[in-house]
């Protein structure tokens, strides 16, 4: 026996399922929304919990958070002039002050998970750098080749700069030691910002042996070797000719006003005749800064920098890092900053800056550094 169903029953039948599926499926996105709505709640209450002090000293800011970097520096809204990162180096070891005071940090990785988070923490760097600022990244030269790795692949730009940060070791016996720290100096413009520093002239490279009523000078050469092509001229001197055969490098005009002006030193031997400027040594601005640095010692107990952290780096050394490449009231950041000496160089110098650690004692070492400044 067969029944016959009514059409317009099979109808609603159909409607009222529709309804209650349709109506199960909204419910589950409105839970779903809801949950994920309280689990952005939860980490935006944790992204509140990033501890953070704003020290204002002479019209510059200092903002010092603590927490893990690879977290607060997706929450940072600002783009930096220049960021300077002296990360843990992957040594294995537990760095603290003292044998009694366990105050510093562990640098204790587990396989290849010290290249990952050096590659998250660059990664995230990049993103808050401005488009000509600089990254500068300090490692040991033992440790340095997976860090050379990872920065190859952010930047188009690398220089090395080699910092002699001590004398020789003497308790090493069978192997080199181990004096020099690399500074990778990265960018990803031609045209970053960068301001030539000089040093003071070493009395080793330059001798300044000969003497005139001005003062003390040493020889500037002015021909031009087989390479160039220089102005070609001669200069007769009482009775003799001076030549260039590949011509000077200075220009007829310019060349006699110097003599008029008693800045050309002559030479004139059986085996020598020739012309050179005058470079007196109370007039020079010293040399251009090239990338070995051996004129910035590290921290010492007896130095006047006084240590407050395992690893502490110099003042000097950031406050060259930081002339080299910013100006008054740019932005610093230093996304690893132990003592804060990066805060410490930048307030000094006029520069605003973030600092950020993840050790709490880092955080409070900082604070009372920086509020400590006599500026
Ligand atoms: C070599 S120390 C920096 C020293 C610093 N340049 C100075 O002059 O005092 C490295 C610092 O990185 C911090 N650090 C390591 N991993 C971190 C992370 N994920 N986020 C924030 N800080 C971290 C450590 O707590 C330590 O203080």
């Amino acid at each position: 026996m067969t029944t016959k169903t009514n059409p317009k029953k099979i109808d609603n039948l159909i409607l009222e399922s529709v309804e209650k599926v349709v109506a199960q499926n909204i419910n589950k996105i409105v839970r779903d929304i809801k949950t994920e709505k309280s689990e952005n709640e939860e980490s935006e209450s944790e992204e509140e919990e990033n501890e953070k002090r704003i020290i204002k000293k002479d019209n510059c800011l200092t903002e010092i958070i603590n927490g893990d970097s690879l977290e607060v520096l997706d929450k940072l809204e600002r783009k930096y002039n220049l960021i300077y990162l002296d990360p843990p180096y992957d040594t294995g070891r537990v760095f603290q002050i003292s044998h009694k005071n366990k105050l510093g940090f562990k640098d204790t990785w587990k396989d290849n998970e010290y290249s990952r988070w050096l590659d998250n923490l660059i990664e995230k760097c990049v993103k808050v750098l401005k488009n000509k600022g600089s990254l500068f990244f300090h490692i040991s030269a033992e440790g340095s080749f997976p860090a050379e790795i990872v920065l190859s692949k952010y930047f188009s730009h690398i220089e090395k700069i080699f910092w002699k940060r001590c004398h020789g070791k003497n308790t090493v016996r069978n192997k080199l030691g181990a004096v020099i720290d690399i500074i990778f100096k990265c960018s990803n413009s031609k045209k970053s910002k960068f301001n030539l520093l000089r040093i003071p002239l070493g009395k080793t490279t330059w001798a300044f042996k000969n003497k005139d009523s001005r003062g003390n000078y040493s020889l500037g050469g002015l021909r031009h070797d087989r390479t160039r092509k220089g102005n070609k001229y001669t200069i007769e001197r009482n009775g003799q000719i001076y030549d260039a055969p590949n011509g000077w490098k200075i220009t007829k005009e310019k060349m006699e006003k110097l003599i008029q002006d008693d800045r050309i030193h002559f030479v004139n031997t059986k085996k020598s005749k020739n012309l050179y400027k005058k470079l007196y040594e109370h007039e020079h601005k010293g040399k251009p800064l090239s990338n070995l640095w051996d004129d910035v010692h590290s921290i010492t107990r007896s130095s006047k920098d006084p240590r407050l952290y395992p690893t502490q780096k110099p003042i000097k050394l950031l406050q060259r890092i930081i002339e080299l490449t910013t100006d008054e009231n740019d932005w610093i950041l230093d996304p690893v900053a132990g003592a804060g000496t990066t805060g410490h160089a930048c307030a000094e110098l006029k520069r605003n800056c973030t600092l950020i650690d993840k050790n709490r004692d880092s955080f409070e070492i900082m604070i009372k550094r920086i509020e400590n400044l006599n500026l």
